[in-house]
């Protein structure tokens, strides 16, 4: 999507100087600042730290972080090397492992001469169909928004709720919860969206940053307010994106997705979804008992960043010294309270058989 008028994705190969570029997202929405990661031990650390986020954008990183290592060394034992030290950098989000399993499989096979190329041809295929899954759910929700917007007063705004950040920047481009939005401004529909602050991280500022940067009507809020304005009617549809989510259809997304749900389901409000496919955990089951959620590391919490009296970035501490701190990142959405899963083919229901109706193939194996 757009910054000041010039298309961006995420990440990208810059071909003028053979080198993949992120938008560092550690500054956001503060300051636009471009990064270059070289090794694989800085496509780790932009992982773990931070500097991109997002399911999707994870998967996409991870690619390009593999196919860094072939151009350097594209032996067998590199190649495992590059697995585990990506795998390692983050547990919650699926797409991560399911983007370095994609480029195993396709990679080890091959022989180490024709790795590199390879895998930088995968890594691009990787990123472009992660744009074109994204445009195709925003494709998909564009159609709920549509009927939401026809069961009311002719001009008034469909208000939709989003938690974290499910926008372009977590993706490659458009956004898992963010690309219904998009289409509905291209659509001349009018929407207005509430967003959440999301504590810690606060990745509520990125998706504010963003669809404000497009002229999307919305509001910041902090992560509390969502239940009273449901109970208030202030909210037509809650639209989240998810980390992974089971073959039952249980959903682990950001921390306070599930109070969200919870307070969606009392108001009766619906509740949905986004879904890339990649992000659609076969294996597992029960989200509560089967996803690990990731810890973070206290500061998250007892510090927040903004801009300070003197306009430079900074943290200011808000918990009390030596209060013990506690930061789990994800939480886990019961398939009970999700009204609908948007995915790249269409919406199902948040079942079994809702998945497997959309995704026979992948269902079966
Ligand atoms: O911890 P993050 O910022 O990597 O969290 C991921 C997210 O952006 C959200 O949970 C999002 O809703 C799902 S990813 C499109």
């Amino acid at each position: 999507m757009k910054v000041n008028g010039i298309h961006y994705r995420s990440i990208w190969y810059d071909t003028a100087d053979d080198v993949v570029r992120i938008i560092d997202q550690r500054w956001l929405p503060h300051a636009f600042k471009v990064e270059v990661l070289r090794s694989l031990e800085s496509f780790a650390i932009a992982i773990t730290d931070m500097w991109v986020r997002g399911a999707p954008l994870i998967g996409a990183t991870a690619a390009y972080g593999i196919a860094e290592q072939m151009r350097r060394d594209p032996s067998d034992a590199a190649l495992d090397r590059a697995w585990n030290v990506l795998h390692d950098t983050r547990p919650t989000a699926i797409n991560l492992r399911w983007a370095l399993d994609r480029c195993r499989n396709q990679l080890s096979p091959l022989d180490p001469a024709a790795r590199a190329e390879s895998a930088m041809r995968l890594a691009h295929e990787i990123a472009d169909e992660d744009v074109e899954i994204n445009r195709m759910i925003g494709v998909h929700g564009l159609e709920i928004v549509k009927r939401i917007a026809a069961s009311k007063p002719e001009g008034e705004p469909v208000r939709l709720l989003t938690h974290c950040n499910a926008g372009w920047l977590a993706t490659v481009d458009w956004g898992t919860a963010t690309s219904p939005m998009y289409h509905a401004a291209e659509a001349g529909i009018p929407i207005h969206v509430w967003v959440d602050e999301t504590r810690p991280r606060n990745q509520g500022a990125l998706t504010a940053w963003e669809i404000g940067s497009h002229g999307i009507d919305h509001a910041y809020i902090t992560d509390n307010a969502g239940g009273h304005l449901m109970q208030h009617g202030m909210v037509d549809m809650v639209i989240t994106g998810t980390d992974r989510t089971t073959a039952r259809g249980d959903v682990c997304n950001k921390i306070g997705t599930y109070l969200k749900a919870l307070a969606a389901r009392d108001n009766g409000v619906p509740f949905y979804v986004a879904l890339p496919s990649p992000t659609i955990d076969w294996t597992v089951q029960d989200g509560m008992k089967e996803i690990p959620i990731e810890e973070r590391n206290g500061r998250e919490v007892s510090h927040v960043q903004g801009i300070l009296a003197d306009g430079s970035i900074g943290d200011a501490q808000v918990a009390p010294d030596g209060s013990p701190l506690g930061n789990p990142a994800f939480d886990v959405t019961p398939a009970r309270l999700v009204t609908g899963l948007i995915t790249e083919r269409g919406v199902c229901e948040a079942s079994p058989e809702g998945l497997a109706g959309l995704f026979p193939e992948r269902a079966a194996a």
